[in-house]
């Protein structure tokens, strides 16, 4: 195949735009050590200037990630770039992306700025990105709304100026897939050093054309898709990374191109991520839902078992389903523990870390005699590979439910060292221990989300549970995983608490703040 796909993920940053999806750096950490095993190209890794803590978790996956490009967002400004450049230092390979509205509405509502002035600032920022890098990329944004002969200009001048990347976003997912493949034509035509620069796109999914949209962009000459695992992103998201990658591998005919992905990690990333951020995945969806290669009706059944292909278009080992099998049980030792977590990306960095996450482990195994990939996986959602550090921890959990009586829960925490007994009651045993909990903690939070989910199937199973906690417009996501949901629950709902105790202040990027 002659011509690659550059894969850009923007999990980290667009993603965590989701209301609701934030993420630690650790967490952050995490994913990012997932995308560059399937071999991501460019990873983009936050927004610098948005907060302390997004630069430091830029800064963070710069420094772990060796084998992807490492990607900081700006504004159009000395602040924005000169943070980004920053954040991206220790990089292998790092770029900075930067980027002003061009559409009439945005450049004369939200920045107050004429056209020649938000293009003169294009150039200025591609310019002083330069002074840090060699690799820069720029976006028009709201290039789907915005006049074609502006975007000819804009798009010649940030490229004389140095952007190696022009990236054309669909913004508020208002193009048609036929429309917006003519635009990037139309660009590639018309901008007269267009051969100097890298076309990218990067569309949302407002109207659920997000994939088509880039799709029919790669057939009409784009060479860069920036998309997220799940779809996760803005408002309704942004193409799937899983859908592009898996339609372009598939149908190679068609475009002529292919990417780099190694897709056995794109199931593996799509847990990770939804268990992180709390979205769960729905059933249906292509490629990574639960139900994307399942047969249910009796003819596709006997079609599939004589020829795997009557009904199948992929293979799901080649998207990495192939996980789902009894991998560790109660007698397997510390090293078949490790390597097996080495398997599914998970290195541990102290024989501390490695003992603690063990006798997790083995506390499973007396509880449920298989443990799957998956109990593996939440083993280490819970607290990080990292021997957690906590103010706050469960020490024991006792809950009294009948029928025609208040549910009680009694609970144990430990907070910073010392051991604190509380009680409560509530509606049921969830809601009982939950306020068990903020009757000694106090938090002032609300909860936004609770949910579980199992984790393999069986009613032996662990619960999966995650519970989003807002606290002054700041929210987090807390993980507990049990064999018993009500101690999963208070799991999730300490370890929400234990997140949310330092707040930060966050920006956004794309709040209608003037440059
Ligand atoms: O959707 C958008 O326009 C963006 C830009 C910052 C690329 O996310
Ligand atoms: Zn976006």
């Amino acid at each position: 195949m002659s011509k690659s796909l550059i894969i850009f993920d923007t999990t980290l940053r667009d993603g965590e735009q989701s209301p609701g999806a934030s993420m630690t750096q650790d967490e952050k950490v995490r994913i990012a050590k997932i995308l560059e095993r399937m071999q991501v190209d460019v990873i983009e890794a936050g927004f610098p200037i948005a907060s302390p803590g997004d630069f430091e978790a830029v800064k963070a996956v710069a420094s772990v990630v060796k084998d992807s490009t490492v990607c900081g967002l700006a504004r159009a400004t000395e602040a924005d770039i000169d943070r980004a450049a920053e954040a991206i230092k220790p990089a292998a390979s790092g770029r900075i992306h930067t980027f002003i509205a061009t559409s009439p509405i945005h450049m004369k509502e939200k920045l107050r700025m004429e056209p020649d002035e938000v293009l003169e600032r294009a150039v200025w920022a591609v310019k002083r990105a330069r002074q840090y890098t060699d690799n820069v990329e720029f976006s028009p944004e709201d290039a789907g709304r915005s006049d074609v002969d502006f975007l000819c200009r804009i798009l010649e001048a940030v490229i004389d100026a140095g952007a190696g990347t022009v990236n054309i976003p669909d913004t508020v997912g208002y193009n048609m897939p036929g429309q917006f493949g003519n635009l990037i034509k139309t660009l590639i035509e018309r901008v007269p050093n267009s051969d100097k620069a890298v076309f990218s796109v990067h569309c949302h999914n407002d109207l659920g054309l997000a994939v088509a949209n880039s799709l029919s962009a790669v057939l009409t000459g784009a060479r860069q898709v920036e998309c997220t695992i799940n779809g996760l992103g803005e408002r309704a998201g942004n193409a799937s990374l899983e859908e592009v990658v898996m339609a372009v591998r598939t149908r190679q005919d068609v475009f002529q191109c292919d990417s780099n992905i190694d897709t056995t990690q794109i199931v593996p990333a799509s847990r990770l991520v939804s268990n992180i951020t709390g979205f769960p995945v729905q059933p249906n969806k292509a490629i990574v839902g639960a139900n994307a290669f399942a047969h249910e009706s009796g003819i596709h059944q006997d079609g599939v078992i004589k020829k795997r292909e009557t009904y199948e278009i992929m293979r799901a080992e080649d998207v990495g389903w192939a996980t789902n099998r009894m991998v560790l049980g109660k007698h397997s030792g510390r090293n078949a523990f490790r390597q097996r977590m080495q398997e599914l990306g998970f290195e541990f960095e102290s024989e501390d870390a490695l003992n603690s996450a063990f006798s997790r482990f083995k506390d499973l195994a007396d509880k449920k005699h298989e443990i799957f990939d998956e109990d593996l996986q939440a083993l280490v959602t819970e607290t990080g590979i990292e021997q957690s550090n906590e103010q706050f921890s469960l020490v024991s959990l006792r809950v009294c439910s009948q029928t025609g009586e208040t549910p009680q829960a009694d609970i144990v925490l430990m907070i910073d060292g010392q051991e604190r007994k509380t009680s409560g009651d509530g509606s049921g045993p969830v809601d009982a221990a939950f306020r068990a909990i903020e009757n000694v903690i106090n938090s002032g939070c609300q909860l936004q989300l609770y949910s579980v989910n199992n984790i393999t199937s069986g009613t032996d199973s662990q619960g999966e549970v995650t519970v989003r906690l807002e606290k002054g417009g700041r929210i987090v996501n807390g993980h507990g995983a049990d064999t018993d949901i009500v101690i999963a629950s208070a799991k999730a709902y300490i370890n929400a608490l234990d997140k949310i105790v330092a707040p930060e202040d966050r920006a956004h990027p794309q709040s209608g703040q003037a440059i």
